[in-house]
């Protein structure tokens, strides 16, 4: 791939749309799925404002495992139906969180972490894994970052 100067804008909006077209660029599939996963958490954590953690957990058919990821060293392995992850990849759907202290379950890796978004990554019903983003803000993630989020994750999925 070809590296591009990336300059970020100044709205949520504005940065989320620079991103969506960067990944035309570097989301190629020549390269393999943990490439792919490393430049997209780089790009995630350059683009996305008042974040501490974001990257991937893998799933191998049983559990979700670490994958690539930009922020403090996390847990390694979480079961499917524990934390905000595991939520997210037993029932195949976004979640998001405002507040994690009040999420029943919630995984603590990093104590700054006060809201948090998990995206499931899904090709052809066939659960790879998610996405999981940490903020050490509440309410840090509304229906925009959802949209874009979700955006980007299937352009992720359309090269794996
Ligand atoms: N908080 C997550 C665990 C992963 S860390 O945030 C990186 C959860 O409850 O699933």
């Amino acid at each position: 791939m070809m590296f591009i100067e990336v300059k970020k804008g100044k709205t949520k909006q504005e940065n989320y749309e620079i991103m969506l077209l960067h990944l035309e660029h570097f989301l190629v599939d020549s390269d393999t799925f943990v490439t792919s996963l490393s430049n997209l958490s780089a790009y995630i954590n350059y683009f996305l404002d008042d974040i501490n953690w974001v990257g991937f957990y893998l799933y191998d058919g049983k559990k979700l495992y670490l994958g690539p990821f930009q922020g403090l060293p996390a847990c390694t392995e979480i079961k499917l139906g524990s934390g905000v992850c595991g939520n997210s990849a037993k029932d195949m759907k976004t979640y998001v969180v405002n507040d994690v202290s009040s999420f029943s379950g919630h995984i603590a890796c990093d104590s700054n972490s006060n809201s948090e978004i998990v995206i499931p990554i899904i090709k052809d019903n066939r659960l790879l894994g998610v996405l999981d983003i940490d903020s050490p803000l509440h309410s840090r993630f509304d229906d925009i970052d959802q949209m874009y989020l979700e955006k980007v994750i299937a352009k992720l999925v359309d090269i794996s």
